[in-house]
């Protein structure tokens, strides 16, 4: 597929990693959808080798790497593998990374916000967010010391789009990678107000992104914060007008995880003044999620 930059078309190849995951699948899918010309990434990402060989056949203008190892059932994995964890997440983005830039290919990469926590001057409920200019200030866990630095080492390559994504939300309540079904299905949960990001809406300008051939760190989530309570009393008056839950502590939760987990608001306003139309995450879980459900069910 071709798109217009400075009056000419160029030709626009997208190669994704992470086939196999949530983010790379729902990639593809998205890319099918807009006819998009792309293929998948069969390297591991560690295998510099084996990356060349992808290029070489491929030829992409573009990357879209959402492989990296997020750990199973969920990022405490990442305490107890660590080599593992380096080897995809440090090794393996970097060397993709600079494959890429030696090919003059532009990588944009699906990162994490999870590297930051509320601090004094970025207190909970203040409105004030991290920006893009930030480093990160939260390292508790594994897999987020390993997100943080290789976000700072690609500040370097000059052809990196980050994404700082955030506990993400997708359409699909049945998936349960999902925020939504997650917090759904725990015993209990906490409540403190989080950026997050909603896949539906997201996704299509990361692919967005690339045609445009933004590059730099950008937080990836909807603007505003919302809360665990705000999204189950969303759920109860949508999908399920019996569904009760129990809050706990951050203390208390402390006790059933190994790795404390980062909240945090980040500052959305770079990416709302390049994409005007992205909706508060509030006004996002109603129109990609909770009212397409309601309507579904309503008409079924
Ligand atoms: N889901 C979240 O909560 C969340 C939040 C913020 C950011 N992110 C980031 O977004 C990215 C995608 O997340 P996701 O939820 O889609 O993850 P996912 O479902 O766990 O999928 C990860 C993908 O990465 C591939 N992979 C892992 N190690 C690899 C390696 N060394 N070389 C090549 N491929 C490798 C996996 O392939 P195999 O199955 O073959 O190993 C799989 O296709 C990750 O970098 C993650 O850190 C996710």
């Amino acid at each position: 597929m071709g798109f217009v930059q400075n009056g000419t078309e160029k030709r626009v190849k997208i190669l994704i990693y992470g086939r196999t995951g949530w983010i790379g699948g729902l990639l593809g899918r998205l890319c099918e959808e807009k006819g998009v010309d792309f293929a998948y990434g069969t390297a591991r990402l560690e295998d510099r080798a084996k990356l060349e060989a992808d290029l070489a056949e491929a030829e992409p203008t573009h990357v879209l790497n959402a492989a990296g190892v997020t750990g199973r059932p969920n990022v405490d994995w990442c305490e107890s593998h660590r080599v593992e964890t380096i080897r995809a997440n440090v090794v393996g983005t970097l060397t993709l990374v600079d494959v890429c830039r030696l090919r003059g290919v532009l990588v944009v990469n699906f990162a994490t916000g999870c590297i930051f926590e509320y601090d004094e001057s970025h207190k909970l409920g203040s409105g004030v967010g991290f920006t893009e200019d930030d480093s990160p200030n939260f390292v508790g866990s594994f897999y987020s010391k390993t997100k943080a630095t290789v976000e700072e080492l690609l500040r370097n390559y000059d052809n990196v789009c980050t994404l700082r994504v955030r506990m993400p939300i997708s359409s699909d309540l049945q998936n349960p990678r999902n925020f939504i079904t997650k917090i759904t299905r725990y015993d209990k949960v906490v409540d403190i107000p989080n950026s997050m990001t909603v896949l539906d809406e997201l996704l299509p300008i990361s692919i967005e992104m690339a045609r445009r051939n933004l590059t730099g760190v950008w937080n990836f989530t909807n603007p505003g914060v919302v809360s665990h309570n705000e999204i189950l009393e969303m759920y109860k008056e949508y999908v399920d007008p019996a569904f009760t839950w129990k809050n706990f502590t951050l203390e208390e939760q402390a006790t059933v995880i190994v790795a404390p987990r980062s909240n945090n608001e980040l500052d959305a306003s770079k990416l709302k003044a390049e994409f005007p139309e992205l909706l508060s995450i509030k006004e996002s879980l109603l129109r990609y999620v909770f009212q397409p459900y309601a309507k579904n069910r309503d008409s079924a």
